[in-house]
Order: C-alpha cells, then sequence, then structure tokens
C-alpha cells in the first residue's frame, strides 16, 4: 500500500524541500506552500516529520470522495484509531462544490461519531468533491523540543535550516553566524553535523495512530553519520548568547560549537579553512527607527573584504543588501514572519 502526502513549508523552501524529500527516497512535485508526494511507501510520513529540516507539517491524504456516502468505506478507524476526531472543513476558492460543507459534516458524524478532541482530519471541498486528509505532525515541525529561550527577533528552525540550504550549506564547511542572537542557525548546522534528527526528542500526532508502531518512530530518530565541522555563533548581546549557550545545551549540541560575544563590523579572520558567513541580520521595523541598519550591513561587508576572501556568505535580510558592498551571485526570496524577505548570497573576492 503506498500513501500520499502533502508536506508544508515556509513560502521560499519549496523547492529546497523537494530536494530534501528526493534524498529521503521521495518523489516530490512543488506546488505554492509546499510539495505534494504521490505513491510513497506506507509510513514515509513517520520518517518526512522525524527527519525533514525544513518541512512545516506533513498531512496524510486519505482520499478523495466523490459523494458523503463514501465518507462510511473510508478506513479511517483502523488507519486512526476510534476517534472522536477533530474535523476542518474548507473550500478551494474558485471551485464550489455541489454539496455542502454542512452536508459533509453530519456525513462525518454519521460515520465515525461526534467530534470532539483528536486526530485533526480536514476536509477540502471542490467541484471534484471532498479531499479528506489528517495532520500527522501535531504541533507544527520548527519546534523540535530542544529551544524553550528566544532572543528578540528568533527564527524559526525550519526557516534557519532553510537559509543553510539556501546558501548551499552542508556538514564539514566552517560556518560563522555573526549574529547568532538565540543561536538558532549554528546550532541546526551543529545537529546537521552530529548527525541528529531534527524529530529526535519532540511528539507527533502520529504517535496515536494505531497503524504506526512504536518501532518505526525509533528507526527514524537514529542518527545519522557525524561531520566534524568548526561552528562558531557570535553576537553583539551579551544576553542572547546566554540563550543560545542554555538552547545548545539542552540540545545536545554545546560541545560541537563555540559563541563568542563580538561585533559584527570587527571580524577577524579565524584558523579555519575558509568556510560560511551567515547572518539573519537585523532587519525592518523591529529593530527600532533608531537602530543604524545601513550602518551595520556597511560595517559587516567592509569586514568581509577586510579579512575573509574566498569565504563564502549568505544573509537572510529583507532590504538594503547594497549596503554591503560584496557582488552577489544569487537572491531567493522567502518569507520570515509573514514578511518576504530574500537570502543573498556570494563569495567574498
Ligand atoms: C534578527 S536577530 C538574529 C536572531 C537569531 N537568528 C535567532 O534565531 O535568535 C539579529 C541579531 O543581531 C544582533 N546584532 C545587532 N547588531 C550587532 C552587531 N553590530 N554585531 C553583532 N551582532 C549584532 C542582535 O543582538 C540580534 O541578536
Amino acid at each position: 500500500m503506498t500513501e500520499s502526502l502533502f508536506v508544508s513549508c515556509t513560502p521560499g523552501l519549496e523547492a529546497p524541500l523537494a530536494v530534501e524529500l528526493a534524498a529521503l527516497g521521495l518523489a516530490a512535485r512543488v506546488v505554492t506552500g509546499g510539495c505534494e508526494v504521490a505513491d510513497a511507501p506506507q509510513g514515509s510520513f513517520v520518517r518526512v516529520n522525524v527527519q525533514s529540516r525544513l518541512a512545516s507539517r506533513v498531512a496524510w491524504r486519505l482520499g478523495q470522495l466523490e459523494t458523503p456516502a463514501a465518507l462510511a468505506r473510508l478506513p479511517v478507524s483502523a488507519l486512526l484509531g476510534p476517534g472522536p476526531f477533530q474535523l476542518g472543513i474548507s473550500e478551494e476558492p474558485g471551485a464550489r462544490c455541489a454539496v455542502p460543507a454542512e452536508v459533509w459534516r453530519n456525513a462525518a458524524v454519521k460515520a465515525w461519531g461526534a467530534l470532539g478532541e483528536g486526530p485533526e482530519l480536514s476536509f477540502r471541498l471542490s467541484r471534484a468533491g471532498c479531499a479528506v486528509s489528517v495532520d500527522t505532525s501535531g504541533a507544527l515541525l520548527y519546534q523540535r523540543g530542544a529551544r524553550q529561550e528566544t532572543g528578540k527577533a528568533p527564527l524559526r528552525e525550519t526557516l534557519a535550516s532553510g537559509v543553510l540550504k539556501l546558501c548551499g550549506w552542508k556538514p564539514g564547511e566552517p560556518l560563522w553566524d555573526v549574529t547568532c542572537g538565540s543561536g538558532t542557525i549554528v546550532i541546526e548546522a551543529a545537529e546537521q553535523s552530529l548527525g541528529l534528527q531534527p524529530g529526535r526528542a519532540r511528539p507527533f500526532a502520529f504517535q496515536a495512530f494505531p497503524s504506526v508502531t512504536a518501532q518505526a518512530l525509533d528507526e527514524a530518530r537514529l542518527p545519522g553519520p557525524a561531520v566534524k565541522t568548526w561552528l562558531h555563533g557570535s553576537d553583539l548581546n551579551a544576553g542572547a548568547l546566554g540563550v543560545a549557550r542554555r538552547n545548545a545545551r539542552r540540545g545536545g549540541v554545546f560541545e560541537a560549537i563555540t559563541l563568542a560575544r563580538v561585533d559584527a563590523t570587527t571580524l577577524v579572520r579565524p584558523q579555519t579553512a575558509p568556510g560560511l558567513i551567515v547572518a539573519n541580520l537585523p532587519y525592518g521595523k523591529r529593530v527600532g527607527a533608531k537602530f543604524d541598519l545601513h550602518g551595520l550591513y556597511q560595517g559587516v561587508g567592509a569586514a568581509l573584504r577586510r579579512g575573509f576572501s574566498g569565504w563564502r556568505f549568505g544573509f537572510l535580510l529583507q532590504e538594503g543588501e547594497d549596503a554591503l558592498g560584496l557582488a552577489l551571485d544569487a537572491r531567493a526570496p522567502v518569507k520570515n514572519g509573514g514578511l518576504w524577505c530574500q537570502v543573498v548570497t556570494g563569495r567574498v573576492p
């Protein structure tokens, strides 16, 4: 038996997500907001939930039904347990279903009993009928379970990994996050270098499904190979560094990284092979009108030109990248906190 999945992600990460899914052996079709996977081997959603660093959520598509009467034939209890189930109904814009939502809801209650707390089913109504799927993730997948404290403008772990992917970073390449804040990017890099699965410590909605064994979850959580990598994080804010230190400790990666208080405009080349300078630079209105963003970007660019010839760079920012004074090889749009931003990448000449 195969299964069909919809794996959602932060807008802008769809293509890297398809590459990640391919590495998990799953052929994915990129659509806005995620990837569709048809004919995946049974239980694939367990591996995607536990091992994907970019996915926000994994929905398992149980069937496409033409009429409400067909609901009774879906083996929902065998797959998901006896219920009760939660039910969300949405309609595809401009493609009205001939059968009203209320009729589908009543048919669901008739087939599976009263709705309540439990696995979250969703009905997507369209001209073709009703697509039935169930959420297999539970809490959004950026919640890895280790980070309990955040800094001022923390990145979601999934976007931190997305930034690394868009920079083309892989374990083994030295990495320095020069505005690391609570450490999200450098901690993600450390987990990858140590072969730790992102979902090694958190619970998932699929654990309530009788069709999923504890052994399948344990197997998905097994670590991969470790690759020794120089990983460093720095920030001007000592409080943020304390948070980063505690998050790294909780995540079991403290020994794999170093942290220091450094002004990103005064960076000095470290004693390692050239690698990647990465940063989620401060941007936008959140930093306040008094903060000199232009001066910071100018200072970071100047520090790289002074001492980092041959290093690669990748910055997540909204605008103002000209102030870096560095030629860009690529820019990839990505959404952060509801705002379109970009990851700009290049190599210091
Ligand atoms: C958008 S936040 C980074 C958030 C981080 N990615 C996280 O997940 O927590 C920007 C960071 O830049 C730091 N920062 C601002 N000016 C700096 C400077 N001149 N040198 C180093 N860090 C600076 C701030 O303290 C803040 O932690």
